[in-house]
């Protein structure tokens, strides 16, 4: 697939500032970020805040360490990965080891399943097992995304909570 071929994960750069910004207000409408604050945070110190988030040091109560990456595809930044290296209550029961968003103009080329597949080697290098990936049961492309990476439901399903609209979330396993 096209998307697998030419898609690479890297972590962000210092000139990837208005990119980055842009690609913030692109994903908003959908309901989705790019990793930055509401708020205003100087573009250094988010990524010094990332690497930290890394290195699961200086963590928020309830946070666990995490890797953040863009996806890029030549030159252009796609879309963007979460990589948790851990699961809490909250991420168990939505939100799973891996978030990933593709930006609206770069949809429908592979490039959110060439992002999952990089990113579960990422999630094994960082020795997690099983990854667990959630998905609201209306996004019909995610879990077209879950599937082709070889995601199978969780035995558990149905679960208690419900996402945003009462849409149930759906739990997924990767091996
Ligand atoms: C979900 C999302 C990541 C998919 O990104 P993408 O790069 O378009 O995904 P892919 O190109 O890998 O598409 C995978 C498949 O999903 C299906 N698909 C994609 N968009 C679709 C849509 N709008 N309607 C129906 N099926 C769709 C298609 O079968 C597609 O493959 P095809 O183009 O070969 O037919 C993207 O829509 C997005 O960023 N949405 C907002 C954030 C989000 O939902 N993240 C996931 C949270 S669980």
């Amino acid at each position: 697939m096209a998307g697998d071929d030419t898609l690479v994960l890297r972590a962000p750069r210092p000139s990837d500032e208005p990119v980055a910004r842009a690609a913030q207000l692109a994903l908003a409408e959908d309901g989705f970020d790019f990793g930055l604050r509401p708020e205003s945070e100087p573009w250094l110190a988010y990524l010094d805040r990332l690497q930290r988030e890394h290195r699961g040091e200086d963590l928020p109560l309830g946070r666990v360490a995490s890797t953040y990456l863009y996806g890029e595809v030549d030159g252009r930044i796609v879309g963007r990965a979460s990589i948790r290296h851990t699961l809490t209550d909250t991420l168990r029961a939505e939100g799973g080891h891996i978030g990933y968003a593709v930006l609206p103009a770069e949809r429908r080329r592979g490039y959110a399943t060439a992002i999952l597949r990089r990113s579960l080697a990422v999630a094994r290098d960082l020795g997690v097992g099983r990854v667990l990936v959630t998905c609201r049961e209306d996004n019909v492309a995610s879990l077209t995304v879950i599937e082709r990476c070889g995601g199978r439901p969780d035995p558990e399903w149905p679960v208690t909570r419900n996402g945003p609209g009462d849409v149930p979330t759906l739990r997924f396993w990767i091996d």
